[in-house]
């Protein structure tokens, strides 16, 4: 048996985590793997019902499960509202740091059916494969911050330790060792204390890697190869707020953010959801791509120990997109439903 805590969360959220849960139950029935799904609240949701954007009652069950699959987070009504007192994405912070989530795998690919869609050249996307390796509980996500009395000043203050680095670096570089063997730490490390730090703990931590080619990139030169050269990189590692600033980036190679699945791993359990935010402009019209939703129910597969599964159900997406059934942000004309997009890759198992 396998229990799975499931936030669907706010905006397009529940639609696209549903039709990850039918793809799993199809997996479930070939594998007898035994899934049992228990529903949590999460972010607006969760202050609507609560007042609380993560009710305790949440994290105590994702600690008593074997997994967490998450959907979205976040309402515009918070975003427009700099008094908000509570916010949505509150609740996605607490329960990284609840769950001692450090370690953020965003897994970068391109699509042969999706070259055409990308903005960018396919020259320049074919076969691009990478991975980000993003620290998710430190940074300037987590440190402290404020304003001065009378309102006129703000600050948000960016913090790491060394065993903070240290054990996403650990991480990352093994990571590298079964790929293409290549580590590039992404900083900004000429005007950046913080950056220097990593600098100083990623190259300690490479004594242990010798077959790992290390390398290092200032964050604004990465931002620009990534979109002129993203066949360049294998494993990037890099801190909290410039992984989540760069894997938006990087979904434009892949043609659409709907497709980009992420793992989060740290303690005993680990979450699984996709990079996209809520798409509340998107919800309850059967548009959104659920299968970022659906290629982190395959990376949730895989750590869980089911990897033949895992491919399976990475194969179905990539027959989907093969096949045209993909929603509307791919495929212009004639585009899938969300459900429709999740019948056929769940019949497909
Ligand atoms: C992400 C999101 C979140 C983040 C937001 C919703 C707080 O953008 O997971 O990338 O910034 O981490
Ligand atoms: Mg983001």
């Amino acid at each position: 048996m396998k229990k799975i805590t499931v936030l669907a969360g706010d905006g397009v959220g529940p639609e696209v985590t549903s039709e990850a849960l039918k793809v799993l139950q199809a997996v479930d029935r070939k594998y007898a793997i035994g899934f049992v799904f228990e529903h949590e609240l999460i972010g607006a949701c969760a202050i609507d019902a609560t007042g609380d954007p993560l009710p305790a009652a949440t994290v105590e069950r994702c600690q008593k499960s074997d997994a967490v699959l998450l959907g979205a987070v976040g309402h515009p009504r918070f975003d427009n509202n700099p008094a908000a007192k509570v916010r949505p994405e509150q609740g996605l912070l607490k329960i990284r740091k609840a769950l001692g989530l450090y370690a953020n795998i965003r897994p970068i690919k391109s699509y042969e059916a999706l070259y055409s869609t990308s903005p960018l050249k396919e020259s320049l996307i074919a076969g691009v494969d990478f991975v980000v390796f993003r620290e998710l509980t430190g940074g300037i996500y987590f440190g402290e911050k404020g304003r001065s009395n009378n309102g006129s000043e703000a600050f948000d203050l960016c913090t790491y330790s060394v065993e903070e680095v240290e054990r996403i670096a650990r991480l990352a570089f093994a990571a590298a060792q079964d790929r293409r063997k290549r580590l590039t730490l992404v900083d900004k490390a000429n005007v950046l204390e913080t950056s220097r730090l990593w600098r100083d703990v990623v190259s300690k931590t490479s004594k242990d890697f010798p077959d790992v080619q290390l390398d290092s990139m200032f964050v604004d030169n990465a931002a620009m190869k990534i979109v002129l050269q993203p066949a360049f990189f294998d494993v990037i590692l890099t801190e909290n707020m410039f992984g989540d600033i760069l894997t938006d980036e990087a979904s434009a190679i892949t043609g659409s953010i709907g497709m980009l699945p992420s793992s989060s791993v740290g303690s005993r359990v680990a979450l699984f959801e996709p990079i996209h935010g809520s798409f509340p402009e998107g919800a309850g019209k059967g548009i959104a791509n659920p299968m970022a939703a659906i290629l982190s129910a395959a990376m949730m597969l895989e750590h869980l120990g089911y990897p033949k599964a895992a491919q399976e159900v990475q194969a179905a997406v990539e027959l989907a997109l093969k096949k045209g059934v993909a929603t509307g942000e791919i495929i212009k004309s004639n585009p899938a439903s969300t459900s429709e997009v999740g019948d056929f890759i769940a019949s497909n198992i």
